[in-house]
């Protein structure tokens, strides 16, 4: 199977667990080896946090794609994205993209008082959200009385029909990455509700935040940890404890939160649900160097040791998808590329 995937006119990157399974960083890297025209964000919104890390620099990226790694690429927010624009005029600067970003009018705006909102009542004490308005601002925006980007000077500079610039890409024989947020079970549909996040996020609704219909894809890329992680409530299925995971290495904290994520061994079943749900064509396998430190920045598959092959082949017998992308180390170029 490995070698057949290799045309990647529209590709849409998904998590298939809980978030936080290293997109950012997949993303990044496709941007640059697919050299894409255009890097489009859907999911929630600020409560993401990618993590790029570009010649030793670590970006943590809320609002802006992850696709700033390459400059030729556009980055866009699709309409489907809830936008800070705080955070969005922030991290322009911090990535020294503002000519090539844009967002479309009609992202919905979260205010302070949808920030208010989420940090207090059943939302931080039940649901242990992030706390950054996403819910409370979806709400108003299914209420109809939510704030909408065009409405908001500062941010008429960047103002684009992403849609249209998407799919005009699409229709230049461009490559296209859509890049998803948050995980298969944290989706307001698809995960164990009410323990999720305020919209579905999975493949099929990332490109309806961007406006690519489903006969414009060609491959989704479903990215699954080594270990899985989940910060927040709600069950995680083989949960250790937090010293089992730190004696593991497998102890992270959260981007946007800080804090400590919990952890558990990689689960086939529901890398497998989430590889139909999201209509998966290929894994990314990230962390691998975590799992087995001598995977440590190797880029080609013959130098993985047989043990870390051989949790290769079982997920892909298990799932029934080629693991084609197998994550080394956070940088943009630490990983193996098996296409
Ligand atoms: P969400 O949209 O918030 O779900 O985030 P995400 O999927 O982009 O993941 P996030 O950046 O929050 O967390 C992944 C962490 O793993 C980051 O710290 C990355 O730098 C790191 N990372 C990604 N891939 C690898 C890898 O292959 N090896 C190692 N060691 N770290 C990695
Ligand atoms: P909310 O999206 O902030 O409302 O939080 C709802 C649940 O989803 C909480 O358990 C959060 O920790 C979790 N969550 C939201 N966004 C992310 C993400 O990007 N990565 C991981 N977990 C997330
Ligand atoms: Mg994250």
């Amino acid at each position: 199977m490995i070698g057949s995937v290799r045309s990647m006119s529209c590709t849409v990157v998904v998590d298939g667990f809980y978030g936080d399974g290293g997109k950012g960083k997949i993303v990044s890297y496709l941007v640059v080896s697919e050299d894409a025209a255009v890097c489009a964000r859907g999911g929630v919104g600020p409560n993401a946090g990618h993590t790029v890390v570009k010649d030793g620099v670590k970006y943590k990226l809320r609002m802006v794609p992850c696709g700033f790694v390459n400059e030729r690429t556009i980055q866009l927010i699709g309409p489907g994205v809830l936008v800070n624009p705080e955070i969005f005029l922030k991290e322009i600067d911090e990535t020294g993209t503002g000519g090539r970003v844009g967002l479309d009018p009609q992202c919905a705006i979260i205010e302070p008082k949808h920030i208010e909102l989420d940090r207090k009542g059943h939302l931080k004490e039940k649901i242990g959200t992030t706390g950054t308005g996403t819910g409370p601002c979806n709400a108003d925006r299914a209420m109809r009385t939510a704030k909408m980007a065009r409405e908001i000077p500062e941010l008429e500079p960047y103002m684009k029909d992403v849609p249209q610039l998407v799919n005009d890409a699409l229709d230049g024989g461009e490559n296209v990455i859509i890049e998803g947020t948050q995980g298969t079970y944290i989706s307001l549909y698809h995960g164990g509700y009410p323990y999720v996040t305020s919209n579905d996020v999975c493949a099929a609704a990332t490109c309806s935040d961007v406006g690519v219909g489903p006969t414009r894809v060609d491959e989704v890329v479903l990215v699954c940890k080594a270990y899985v992680t989940r910060v927040g409530e709600g069950p995680l299925e083989g949960e250790l404890s937090s010293e089992e995971a730190k004696r593991r290495g497998w102890d992270e904290y959260g981007t946007v939160t800080g804090r400590q994520r919990r952890a558990a061994p990689f689960n086939h079943r529901l890398a497998k649900r989430a590889a139909m749900i999201n209509g998966a064509t290929q894994l990314a396998i990230t962390k691998m160097d975590i799992l087995y430190p001598q995977c440590k920045g190797v880029s080609s598959y013959d130098d993985v040791p047989e043990v870390a092959k051989a949790f290769i082949a079982e997920i892909e017998e298990k799932v029934g998808l080629p693991v084609t992308l197998v994550g080394t180390g956070p940088g943009v170029e630490e990983i193996i590329d098996r296409r």
